[in-house]
């Protein structure tokens, strides 16, 4: 069915980025960026930049690029900034991270070395294996406070029309669960008690959504995922997303097992272990951030199986997960995963996966993605937590009553479906039967396409095919 768009405000002027947490994801996004823009890289693993989107019946042969369909920022619109705890330089970053090669780094050498990153808000208590002198002083409060000074300044300076924040930190131990959390005032007086019970990726959060600009979390810190932080985003307008980038294993995961549970086949036991030894891989490496990153990489399986309905295949399948830090191999990760299925009668059989990935190349296109499309709900007007964006998270954030999707396929359909809703364009059901009814059903374009001269079905407006089924 037919819908009408939504008015969305043009993507006029400059997109400023912001980014806590300046390490490899970030860095390899930004380079990437500056490559892309010179015609030096293409963007390779990025929804927004390569894919296409079908619109209306497939005779229709309407299919343009997504960037051509929604009106997203330009590449050459976005200027970067952010805070971390190591004052490096996106060139030095990109250096220590060794993500891309040296002469990738070298021809962005200019841009890159231009960004560095502001003092961080850091509580050492959420963030063991780091050490920092780079950081903010004073309350909890007036951390905010400087943050959004940081933000107020490199807006002037760059002269960005609207903003977006991105949490590419570290990945934090989990917060005590907290009265501090549960209301907008008890956050307020929380950071200006200095609450231990706040870390700093909510200030980042606070501050942000306070000044109604989107915020997407990368990592799987609690963050904006807080109601205090989700009633300041009811009264400013924000839109937020999370958390925690869907890059390599939980990709695999979150595509296999979708599968399984579409054949009904039966799930004994899934072991996955990754071995990485970037800076990500050392924080992990303590057990509290570790804790973190574990909740978040086992929510996906059992919510995907859904043992309550089906308790034979999938009620007492053994889930297993690790990481362990592992120097020499730098960003490029490598994950195992031992699938023990079982089928017709009960038979075992097995699956392995060896993932050789590259973390932060896996990462830095969701990155990009999450920056353009926060920008869009912002200016399409939607507020609130975004979950149309789940196809980017380990563990999508949603409304509280409601159970998160992981299946990947549906996550793709979803924010596909909501894109055309924005523009007025029908949602696709991929049911198909109107294709085929003999009654007379059959969409007035099919034949016209089929088996005329084609120019109908091309000649349509855009918004066309109103009323009829979708598929
Ligand atoms: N690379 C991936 O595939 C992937 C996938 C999913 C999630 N993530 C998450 O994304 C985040 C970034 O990953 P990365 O590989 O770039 O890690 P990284 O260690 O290279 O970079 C993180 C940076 O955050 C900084 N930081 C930590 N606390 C901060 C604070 N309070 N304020 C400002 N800066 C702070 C650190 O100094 C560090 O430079 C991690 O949390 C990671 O778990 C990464």
């Amino acid at each position: 069915m037919k819908n009408s768009a939504l008015s969305i405000a043009p993507a006029r002027g400059r997109l400023g980025v912001l980014l806590p947490g300046m390490g490899a994801v970030a860095s390899t996004l930004i380079a990437g960026v500056e490559l892309a823009k010179k015609g030096l890289g293409r963007p390779i693993g990025s929804l927004t930049q390569m894919q296409t989107i079908r619109l209306g019946k497939r005779y229709e042969n309407r299919a343009p690029l997504i960037k051509d369909f929604v009106p997203l920022a330009g590449l050459k619109d976005l200027v970067f900034g952010g805070w971390d705890l190591f004052p490096d330089s996106m060139l030095e970053a990109a250096k220590k991270a060794a993500v891309l090669e040296p002469a990738q780094i070298d021809a962005v050498s200019r841009e890159l070395s231009a960004v560095k990153p502001w003092t961080a808000a850091f509580d050492p208590a959420y963030l063991h294996n780091l050490k920092s002198s780079h950081v903010k002083k004073g309350t909890k409060w007036e951390w905010a406070q400087e943050i959004k000074a940081d933000i107020d300044r490199f807006r002037k300076k760059t002269g960005a029309e609207r903003l977006v924040m991105l949490w590419l930190g570290s990945t934090e131990v989990l917060p005590p669960a907290s009265r501090v959390h549960g209301s907008l005032a008890a956050f307020e007086r929380g950071l200006k008690e200095n609450s231990p019970d706040i870390p700093a990726s909510m200030v980042y959060a606070y501050a942000a959504v306070s000044m109604g600009i989107p915020y997407g979390n990368g990592a799987p810190n609690l963050s904006a995922d807080v109601p205090a932080l989700a009633e300041l985003a009811q009264k400013t307008g924000a839109p937020v997303c999370g958390k925690d980038l869907k890059t390599g294993q939980t990709l695999m995961k979150t595509t296999i097992a979708p599968m399984l549970r579409a054949r009904m086949l039966a799930l004994r036991g899934w072991y996955s272990t990754n071995i990485l030894g970037n800076r990500d891989g050392e924080v992990l490496d303590d057990p509290g951030s570790f804790k973190t990153k574990e909740k978040s990489k086992l929510s996906a399986l059992e919510s995907i199986l859904d043992a309550k309905t089906y308790p034979d295949l999938y009620g007492r399948y053994y889930h297993k997960v690790r990481i362990d830090y592992y120097p020499p191999r730098g960003d490029a990760k490598e994950g195992w995963d031992n699938i023990d299925i079982a089928g017709w009668m009960g038979m075992p059989m097995q699956i392995k996966i060896n993932f050789l990935c590259r973390d932060s190349i896996l990462a830095a296109p969701l990155a990009l993605d999450l920056v353009l499309f926060l920008d869009l709900a912002k200016r399409a007007g939607l507020s609130g937590v975004q979950e149309w964006l789940s196809f980017y998270f380990k563990s999508p954030q949603c409304r509280p009553d409601l159970k998160p999707e992981h299946d990947v396929f549906i996550q793709h359909w979803k924010l596909k479906n909501t894109l055309r809703l924005l523009m007025g364009e029908e949602v696709l059901d991929h049911s198909g039967l109107d294709y085929y009814d003999a009654r007379g059903a059959v969409p007035s374009a099919a034949p016209a396409r089929l088996f005329g001269s084609g120019k109908e079905g091309k000649n349509r407006k855009k918004t066309a095919g109103g009323g009829q089924k979708t598929v």
